[in-house]
């Protein structure tokens, strides 16, 4: 029995963090609170955006980015059906409908002719996923947007630090959401963040992370005991909407800060390990790249090839100890949404081939060359 331990995702945490949560704890202030402002400030910072909001998941940003436009409930949006299924269940809890498009056979992203034929005058926005960490065809995509007004939310789960035409991904619509869940690009455990560059729609979405109160506790606090305010009224906020218990705290932002400044050296260590699963699976006629692999964008966030037998290389690469995932089943195959079934027939061709191999900044070179070799095994 091999002694090797691949996994398929893993996060890179150290001391650094587990000092910073320490810092966390002697203050006891582990709720919503400044470490959560100053990790807003540093995403900002390092996006580029105006705005970043903190919260405890990338579902639960993009809940919010849907929920903040308040549109009518007898609207719709255009959403990737090869996605995880909170791409589509942000559209659905806010009562809307989602329409599945199709992705391209070349990088498995949103299909602009697909959304062209399915547009119809109810449609109101698109969540654009970038599927894989690779840019979706922005530059099709936003003049589609534009010309039909509709709203941009970029679902950025896979793509934190990737760059196109010299700007982050997240700042090319009106809202961009990113997921700190423990397998995506930095982590926090859980967690996520919203950024935008439009002042209303930050206030809707910052307001709504916390139940709808319009001050959050952190920033009242010294008036609780400062004996020097004469705010008797410092307990009071108001409520004018309803809003969701969606808000990060300073235990998962501690660590956020600390990951964040690591991200670079995260996407480089990605980087060396894409090139050499590239170099050799390039050469493997039976394994198709499900995108191409070149340094321009930053990291990828998937490994994924596509092959036929899928069922019987994925058995064979389990009894080698090598983990493998599926990402994704189409949002049309789950039984929830099969409902909201559409025509999409490159993603229910290509679906059957994907597989994702172990792919994260912790995965050592003499792993990947064993993967690859045996990858190649399974086809001789
Ligand atoms: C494309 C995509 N969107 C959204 C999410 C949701 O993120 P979270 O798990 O942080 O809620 C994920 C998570 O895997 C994802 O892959």
């Amino acid at each position: 029995m091999s002694k090797r331990n691949i996994r398929l995702f893993k996060p890179s945490l150290d001391n650094e963090e587990i000092n910073a949560v320490k810092k966390v704890f002697s203050k006891s202030w582990l709720g919503l609170g400044e470490e959560v402002n100053k990790f807003e400030k540093e995403f900002c910072k390092f996006i580029n955006s105006k705005y970043a909001i903190g919260v405890n998941s990338g579902t639960a940003a993009l809940d919010l980015a849907v929920k903040s436009f308040d549109f009518n409930k007898n609207k719709n949006i255009l959403v990737n059906n090869l996605s995880f299924v909170s791409s589509a269940s942000c559209i659905v809890n806010n009562g809307l409908e989602p329409i599945l498009i199709d992705c391209e056979d070349d990088n498995l992203g949103f299909n602009i002719n697909d959304a062209k034929k399915k547009i119809n005058k109810n449609t109101v926005a698109i969540v654009i996923v970038h599927y894989g960490g690779v840019p979706a065809n922005l530059k099709k995509i936003i003049p589609f947007a534009k010309k039909n007004n509709l709203k941009i939310i970029e679902d950025c789960a896979h793509c934190l630090g990737v760059k196109y035409l010299n700007k982050k991904l997240g700042t090319f619509g009106d809202i961009g959401c990113f997921s700190f869940e423990e397998k995506k690009g930095i982590t926090t455990g859980d967690g996520g963040m919203v950024v935008t560059n439009n002042h209303k729609l930050f206030s809707n979405i910052k307001k709504n992370r916390w139940l709808g109160i319009d001050k959050e506790t952190w920033i009242r606090k010294n008036d609780y005991t400062n004996l020097k305010s004469n705010n008797n009224k410092h307990w009071f906020y108001k409520i004018n909407s309803l809003g969701y218990k969606y808000n990060m705290n300073d235990l998962a932002a501690a660590i956020g800060r600390v990951q964040l400044k690591k991200i670079k050296k995260f996407i480089n260590k990605k980087q060396i390990i894409a090139n050499k699963y590239y170099k050799f699976l390039s050469q493997c006629k039976h394994v198709k790249l499900s995108f191409e692999y070149s340094n321009q964008f930053g990291a990828y966030w998937l490994m994924c090839i596509r092959v036929k037998e899928r069922d019987k290389f994925i058995k064979f690469l389990k009894q080698k100890m090598i983990p493998t995932g599926v990402h994704y089943i189409p949002i049309s195959n789950l039984d929830y949404y099969k409902k909201y079934k559409s025509s999409t027939p490159k993603t229910d061709r290509i679906w059957k081939e994907l597989v994702s191999l172990p792919y994260h900044s912790e995965l050592k070179i003499k792993d990947v060359e064993y993967i690859c070799k045996m990858i190649i095994a399974f086809y001789k």
